[in-house]
C-alpha cells in the first residue's frame, strides 16, 4: 500500500492504495466516481477513458504510481454542469443508446478537439477508432464531434 494524493477534477484527493492498482479502479472503488466505466480492462474498448493533463489515457491500464503530479480529468469534471460543448452536441444529436460506452467517447472526442478544433472526417475516425460501441452509434459520434467543433 502507498498514499497518494491525485489531482482530479481540479481537487486533490487523497488514496492508500496498492501501487499497481489501474485508475479506473481508484476512480471507481476508492473515490466513488462511477461515471468511467470498465469496458475490457484490457485497453481495447475506450470504455475506461480518462484525460491525462488533456490527452485521452485509458485508465484501465494506468497505474496509480504513473499519476505523479498530472491533472485527470473524468466525465465527472470535463464541465461543471455538463454543457461542455461535445456534451452539448451529444444531447442534441441524441447519440446515446445504452450508454455504456459514451463516457469515454466524448473523453475522446473532448481531447481530439482541444488539441484539432477543426478535425477532417478521418481525424475523427482515426482519433475514436479506439473507442468501440456494442449499439452502433458511430455516425451520430461522428455527426455530434462535427456539430461541437463549430462550439469549441
Ligand atoms: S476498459 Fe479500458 S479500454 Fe476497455
Ligand atoms: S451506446 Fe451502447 S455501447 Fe455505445
Amino acid at each position: 500500500m502507498a498514499t497518494y494524493n491525485l489531482k482530479i477534477n481540479g481537487q486533490t484527493k487523497q488514496v492508500d492504495v496498492d501501487p499497481a492498482t489501474p485508475m479506473l479502479w481508484v476512480l471507481r472503488e476508492h473515490l466513488n466516481m462511477p461515471g468511467t466505466k470498465y469496458g475490457c480492462g484490457v485497453a481495447m474498448c475506450g470504455a475506461c477513458t480518462i484525460h491525462v493533463n488533456g490527452s485521452a489515457v485509458r485508465s484501465c491500464q494506468l497505474p496509480v504510481s504513473a499519476i505523479g503530479t498530472s491533472e485527470i480529468t473524468t466525465i465527472e469534471g470535463l464541465s461543471e454542469k455538463g454543457d461542455h460543448p461535445v456534451q452539448k452536441a451529444w444531447i442534441e444529436l441524441d447519440v446515446p443508446q445504452c450508454g455504456y460506452c459514451q463516457a469515454g467517447q466524448i473523453m475522446t472526442a473532448a481531447a481530439l478537439l482541444r488539441t484539432n478544433p477543426n478535425p477532417t472526417d478521418a481525424q475523427i475516425e482515426a482519433a475514436m477508432n479506439g473507442n468501440l460501441c456494442r449499439c452502433g452509434t458511430y455516425l451520430r459520434i461522428k455527426a455530434a464531434i462535427k456539430s461541437a467543433a463549430k462550439q469549441v
